[in-house]
């Protein structure tokens, strides 16, 4: 039987007692396949390396090591929620890795999206290395494969996501959810017991808001792009059915804006909210007036340095999800 392919017979994941039993399952097959021996796990906060962790660490406990590398590209609060949920609340051996300044020294003046993907994921890999060749005795790795990872193996992430891991990391494998599609991976995430925040997140692309400070990545500009970014994620968020993916981009231009009587150059923020079933097509979501007046006003007053705010109703084709 090919172990990368999903049997027919298998039922999908939809309710707790099916995730407790599919759960139960893996636990068994993990403990069984590491024995004592220890896994390292890049832990992102997204939702496939944060359900493999909280299963993980329900199998094997401390025999787990994960390594959250902060890059300085994550959204707000992201960083912070990793370390609250997996060490605080579950105990878990983690590794925090401070490398903001290491990834924006190495972006700074980079203007071109596909050097700034290379530079990020060539980037993450060296932290990664460094970080598993401090640690003793590591024989496996972890990871949040998922069954459209397998099926689409040259399909949209797959053709975004550049690097490999080096031959010295190449450890066997522990991939406990790689049969699952996310949705049975987030009742999974539910019934291991992980806040709705990081169950129910949204697509978020590998290289973060570096993608989504438009052009060269400046310190400030990203400052503005996650502070704007987390208004409208909590108003677009209040929506009923929420969008698939909402978010904000700030281009590297600078318009005029009046102030006190004067005049100022400063950025404009473009909000993006759209469905989709597969990130191949999608449609631009209507959002009501009064919240994109609600969100205009706030990311005005909130965040230094933006002086306009744009809606993005393009859809794809032709125009991509992200702006690069
Ligand atoms: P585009 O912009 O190509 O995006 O329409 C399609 C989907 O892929 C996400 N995306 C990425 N995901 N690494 C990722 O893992 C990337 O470099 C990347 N770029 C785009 C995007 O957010 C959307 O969901």
């Amino acid at each position: 039987m090919d172990p990368n392919k999903r049997p027919e017979t298998m039922e999908r994941i939809t309710t707790p007692e099916l995730a407790k039993a599919f759960i139960d399952e893996q636990v068994a097959a993990v403990k069984e396949q590491v024995g004592d021996k220890k896994v390292l796990l890049a832990l992102s906060g997204g939702v496939d390396s944060s359900v493999v962790a909280a299963l993980l660490i329900k199998a094997i406990g401390d025999q787990l090591v994960c390594v959250h590398v902060n890059h300085g590209l994550l959204r707000k609060g992201e960083p912070e929620q990793v370390v609250q949920v997996f060490k605080e609340e579950l105990g878990a051996n983690l590794v925090y890795v401070d490398a903001v300044d290491r990834f924006l020294d190495k972006l700074a003046g980079v203007d071109d999206p596909e050097t700034k993907r290379k530079i990020i994921g060539a980037e993450f890999i060296e932290v990664f290395a460094e970080e598993a060749g401090k640690l003793e005795g590591i024989e496996f790795l972890g990871q949040g494969t998922i069954y459209p990872d397998i099926l689409e193996s040259d399909g949209v992430k797959a053709h975004h996501n550049v690097g490999g891991l080096p031959d010295d990391l190449q450890f066997e494998l522990v991939e406990p959810v790689k049969l699952l599609y996310k949705d049975e991976v987030r009742v999974v995430g539910k019934e291991l017991g992980l806040p709705d925040g990081m169950v129910y997140r949204q697509p978020f692309p590998g290289p973060g808001l570096g993608v989504r400070c438009v052009g060269a990545i400046t310190r400030d500009r990203l400052e503005a792009v996650r502070e704007a970014d987390a208004i409208v994620r909590e108003e677009i968020g209040k929506m009923d059915p929420v969008p698939w993916q909402y978010f904000v981009a700030i281009p590297d231009v600078k318009s005029t804006g009046i102030k006190d009587g004067k005049r100022y150059m400063g950025w404009a923020a473009v909000i993006r909210a759209i469905n989709t079933v597969d990130a191949v097509t999608a449609q631009s979501v209507e959002i009501p007036w009064d919240m994109l007046c609600r969100m205009r006003d706030r990311i005005i007053a909130e965040v230094p340095g933006i002086n306009r705010v744009l809606w993005d109703v393009s859809d794809k084709p032709i125009s991509t999800i992200e702006w690069e």
